[in-house]
């Protein structure tokens, strides 16, 4: 087969400038702040707002605490992988660009394709479940409803046009630019917290001891007989609930109150210095989560008892009215509904970023790689947005959460294994956040991710084989033809000229950037052999280690007067056939200093796309000169000091990756 399945993508070919230039870069946006942000506004929403108290009711009573403090170790033992991979290749893929990178192209597609599954079923889930808490509210506060609404909206499943409009706003959010959205990411995740915050401080004044005896509860027979898990069908009583095995049960129904904090990952390629910051703001919302919601769950299993708690109705307004204070529960019912939708906001963006890299790399049509004039993704976000609308209003995907807790296990389970795994295949990368203690701590994320992934119900084990088989059809029929990682790793070696050979990049995503030179050009300069005509000077080696190729602070333009290239109009008269040259070697290769081999730690220090790492970021805002019209073949990174100006011409029409044009 020519396309091995198991072909690895090397790590610098996972950077985004391979990728065609700015239509398949992201903008740079968020701080480690944003991230934690980001965060807090994924993980925190339906698990902490509505399956803590299903958990509590139904399968651990009082001892759901556990399950919280079970299931936030396992998420931070995951962390810590994603939070190493992410700092070795910050790309907006996540877990499948880790694991194109550690296993090759197959397991890449599984994990992109899990992740598809996780992320669209719980954007269509947590929908359904903001609907239905949105009613609750407009309830509470006693807000009449118009009755043409009345059968249309907070319904568990058919047309609800409450998840119809929240989907459909925050998708036209994310496909207009997402500063907007960051904005009010910020403001409703800070009115969440607040909102969280009252809950533990009104529990704790609240508590009642009484209430969290027995804090294991007895076993008993689970109504209609129970759903067998694959632990409980090997070993336990399926048709028992609560007990020990009830801990174990809701523990995986629990991790869907932390999924989210791997989405952090995606947002690497829009993230100032990524390798340091997404492992920073990764960790750091998953802790804050952890405490929070241990917290929250101290506080509702000890304002009420878990036999008085009614799974269908939110907790915490439960809880709340139990103990006296009614409008508490009317408070914390609005944090949900903020709670929920940056939930659905992020689930969003980390969608539309997964799709973007798959489709980036080929599996996906690649049409869903291009990218704005905002730099957002927007075909990738209107395509999967669309899909998680239909399915939405179609597919009762309230009972589906178990797939979102597989599909999320099934990446955490595949990073945890990659981590070993890229050390083994690239002992020279350097990331600046490492697991500590070798293997250990991937070690027990795997085991301990398994031992999860055991406690879900045969039943979802299914139809997750099912999903992923149809998967497998689709990389077969389409992905394994279109995947660009061929035509990459087959492309032969450039032949040896400067610009085949560039200068010392202190970084694989250090990229100088590229000028729509006019006129269209058939034949990629880096398929020939090219020397500098007589009376060029050669620039200085490009860039110069240790600056921008157009300076710093306010240079986002180059420099003023011709380019330094070998073009007619400014090329020398010609000289005398014979006669030396007057000034120039005869080629930049001569000129430029030959590239040394080992380069420095990758990722760099300091890598910052503000702080003009990428030149890209450096450009001003709005129509973009010398990038958008550019394209390069990606692959290739050409250099020297002719870089800029080789042309890659766009013309209209043209699919993302057809600029390159093999002579
Ligand atoms: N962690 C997210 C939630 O609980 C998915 O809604």
């Amino acid at each position: 087969m020519r396309n091995d399945l198991l072909r690895r993508l090397p790590v610098e070919q996972a950077a985004p400038q391979n990728y065609g230039g700015g239509r398949h870069r992201l903008r740079v946006l968020y701080k480690k702040r944003d991230l934690v942000i980001l965060g807090l506004g994924v993980m925190i929403g339906a698990g902490i707002f509505k399956i803590s108290g299903v958990q509590a009711a139904t399968a651990a009573g009082p001892a759901v605490i556990a399950s919280f403090v079970i299931a936030g170790t396992v998420c931070l033992l995951a962390a810590l992988c994603f939070a190493e991979l992410s700092s070795a290749v910050p790309v907006a893929g996540s877990a499948y660009s880790f694991g194109y990178v550690a296993f090759g192209e197959l397991w890449a597609w599984f994990i992109g394709w899990a992740l598809i599954l996780e992320l669209l079923l719980a954007a269509c889930a947590v929908a359904r479940a903001w609907s239905l808490i949105a009613v609750q509210t407009l309830q509470d506060l006693s807000i009449g409803m118009p009755s043409g609404l009345a059968g249309v909206v907070g319904q568990e499943r058919g047309f609800d046009v409450f998840a119809l409009a929240i989907l459909v706003l925050l998708i036209g959010l994310l496909a207009s630019g997402s500063r907007v959205g960051l904005r009010t990411l910020w403001a409703m995740v800070l009115a969440k917290l607040l909102v969280i915050g009252l809950v533990i401080v009104g529990g704790l004044l609240l508590f009642d001891a009484g209430n969290l005896t027995p804090f294991v509860p007895p076993a008993r027979p689970a109504p209609g007989g129970g759903e067998p898990t694959v632990l409980t069908a090997l070993f336990g009583d399926p048709s028992q609930t609560f007990g020990i095995w009830g801990i174990f049960a809701a523990t995986p129904a629990i991790a869907f109150a932390y999924i989210g904090f791997d989405l952090i990952a995606t947002a690497a390629e829009e993230t100032e210095d990524a390798p340091r910051k997404v492992p920073q703001g990764l960790l750091t919302s998953l802790v804050i989560t952890i405490v929070l919601y241990v917290g929250v769950a101290v506080a509702m299993v000890g304002m009420i008892s878990y036999r008085e708690l009614d799974p269908a109705r939110p907790p915490f307004a439960q809880a709340f009215a139990e103990a006296g204070a009614g409008w508490m529960g009317t408070v914390t019912d609005i944090g949900a509904v903020l709670g929920l939708t940056t939930v659905i906001f992020v689930v969003l963006i980390s969608l539309t970023r997964v799709v973007f890299s798959m489709a980036r790399d080929g599996l996906l049509p690649s049409g869903l790689a291009a990218v704005s004039r905002y730099q957002v993704p927007s075909r990738a976000t209107l395509v999967a947005g669309g899909t998680a609308v239909v399915l939405s209003q179609t597919v009762d995907v309230l009972t589906l959460e178990p797939l979102v807790v597989i599909g999320a296990l099934f990446a955490f389970l595949a990073v945890s294994a990659a981590v070993p795994a890229l050390r083994r295949v690239r002992p020279d990368l350097r990331p600046p956040f490492r697991v500590p203690g070798g293997a250990t701590i991937p070690m027990l994320a795997m085991a301990s991710i398994a031992w999860l992934m055991l406690n879900l119900e045969l039943k979802t084990w299914s139809y997750f084989g099912v999903w992923m088989l149809a998967g497998f059809v689709f990389y077969l029929l389409y992905g394994r033809r279109h995947s660009r990682l061929r035509e990459l790793l087959d492309r032969p070696p450039a032949p040896a000229t400067a610009l085949s050979s560039p200068p010392p990049a202190r970084s694989p995503f250090d990229v100088p950037p590229i000028s729509p030179q006019a006129g269209p050009l058939r034949q990629s300069p880096l398929d020939r052999p090219f020397s500098a005509p007589a009376g060029v000077q050669p620039s200085p080696p490009y860039p110069s280690p240790g600056e921008s190729p157009w300076g710093t602070g306010s240079a986002h333009r180059r420099p003023e007067g011709p380019y330094p290239h070998p073009s007619p109009q400014h090329a020398a008269p010609p000289r005398p056939q014979g006669a030396p040259p007057p000034h120039a070697p005869s080629s930049f290769q001569e000129a430029a200093p030959p590239r040394p081999q080992s380069g420095p730690p990758f990722p760099p220090p300091g890598r910052s796309g503000r702080d003009g790492e990428f030149p890209q970021d450096r450009l001003p805002r709005g129509p973009r000169p010398y990038v958008q019209g550019g394209r390069r073949p990606w692959g290739q990174t050409p250099a020297g000091p002719a870089d800029g100006d080789l042309p890659y011409p766009e013309e209209p029409g043209e699919p993302p990756y057809g600029g390159y044009r093999r002579p």
